[in-house]
């Protein structure tokens, strides 16, 4: 079904079902992360010749590299239905004891954010991973009774970007670890012509090339460039996505040629001359650039900066590169006064 082109939908909620609708179904959609994808073939494979269902699995990695989609692709790939939800989302122990029991026999649960669990509904995961049982309490004080109850076996998918908070007895209980990687520019460039062709918009190699170049490694990011040049080629080009419609469309959403934006280029420049280069805390630098909170610096500008080799995460806090400075120089003789 079209989705994305229904003008009924408010943007926001156009942005969330296009997504959905770009997401590859199954693993051989799924564009790269090859080890990743040669692991879980080989747990999906055993898992369906005896009949059992998938171990539990814990994908971690920064935003938009695929967690969410290959968590429904597993689904997918196992015949299973997958319920989702939102670790803050859930309150009370029993929001979790009401989703457990009622699971289906080999249905994933998906629970996103999953290092923002309360500890006390961590707790309750722990035998429900390991024994498939679920510890229920009844009743106050000493005319409590502990309920056991047998849980229809399941897979647990849990998907964070912050792998380090999550706690060790949970972290334990997961049988496979997947760590996503950043996409390599190939792999970005295929996601951009394969976008492009579910949204029936032509696109030139060296249009989805040039969109891969600047999309930080991330498939959410190559779509959502990708949709810009889509707008950009139907109103200044012929409907065609070459390279110079979207140099010409980038240029304009001020993405450069590292795929480094605005806020980006900001938390730079506040580290290199506000805090001379640091090593300056987080939430001092997401303070001194106004609006942004610490958490997303962390999830959403910090982890690629450190990929392309432009800041270190010291004990101290944040250092800036010679690579940064050389950047931002490099910035200053094109833009003149303004990064003097
Ligand atoms: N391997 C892939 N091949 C093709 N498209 C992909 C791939 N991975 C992700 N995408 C696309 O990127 C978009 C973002 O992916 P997804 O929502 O799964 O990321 P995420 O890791 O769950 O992000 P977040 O941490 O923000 O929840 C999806 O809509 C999907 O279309
Ligand atoms: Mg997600």
């Amino acid at each position: 079904m079209d989705y994305h082109r229904n003008p009924d939908l408010d943007p926001a909620e156009r942005d969330e079902t296009f997504e959905y609708s770009l997401r590859p179904q199954r693993l051989p959609e799924y564009i790269g992360q090859e080890k990743v994808k040669t692991r879980l073939e080989i747990a999906l494979h055993a898992a369906i010749k005896r009949g059992d269902v998938l171990d539990h699995v814990l994908l971690f990695g920064p935003p938009g590299l695929g967690k969410t989609t290959l968590a429904h692709v597993l689904a997918n790939e196992m015949g299973s239905p997958c319920k989702v939800i939102q670790a803050p989302a859930m309150e009370k122990k029993g929001d979790l004891a009401a989703i457990l029991t009622n699971l289906e026999e080999g249905e994933f649960l998906f629970i996103d954010e999953i290092h923002r669990l309360s500890a006390a509904i961590e707790e309750m995961l722990y035998s429900a991973m390991e024994d498939r049982k679920l510890d229920i309490l009844i009743g106050q004080g000493p005319s409590a009774q502990t309920l056991k109850v047998d849980l229809r076996p399941f897979t647990l998918v849990g998907a964070t970007t912050r792998a380090g908070l999550l706690s060790k007895p949970l972290h334990d209980r997961f049988g496979m670890v997947h760590r996503l990687e950043y996409y390599t520019r190939a792999e970005l460039a295929i996601i951009a012509t394969r976008t492009a062709h579910v949204l029936g918009v032509e696109i030139e190699a060296a249009g989805a090339e040039a969109i891969a170049r600047r999309s930080r490694g991330t498939p959410r990011i190559v779509n959502r460039l990708l949709r810009r040049c889509r707008d950009y080629a139907e109103v200044k080009g012929q409907g065609i996505i070459t390279s110079p419609i979207a140099d010409a469309c980038l240029a304009l959403h001020e993405v450069d040629e590292l795929g480094l934006d605005a806020l980006d280029r900001s938390y730079l420049e506040s580290l290199c001359t506000k805090f001379k280069g640091g090593p300056v805390g987080v939430r001092t630098l997401a303070a001194a650039l106004g609006e942004v909170e610490g958490d997303s610096l962390e999830d959403l500008v910090e982890p690629y900066l450190m990929q392309i080799g432009f800041l270190d995460r010291t004990p101290q806090g944040r250092r800036a590169t010679e690579a940064a400075y050389t950047y931002l120089g490099l910035k200053a003789a094109e833009a003149g006064p303004l990064f003097r």
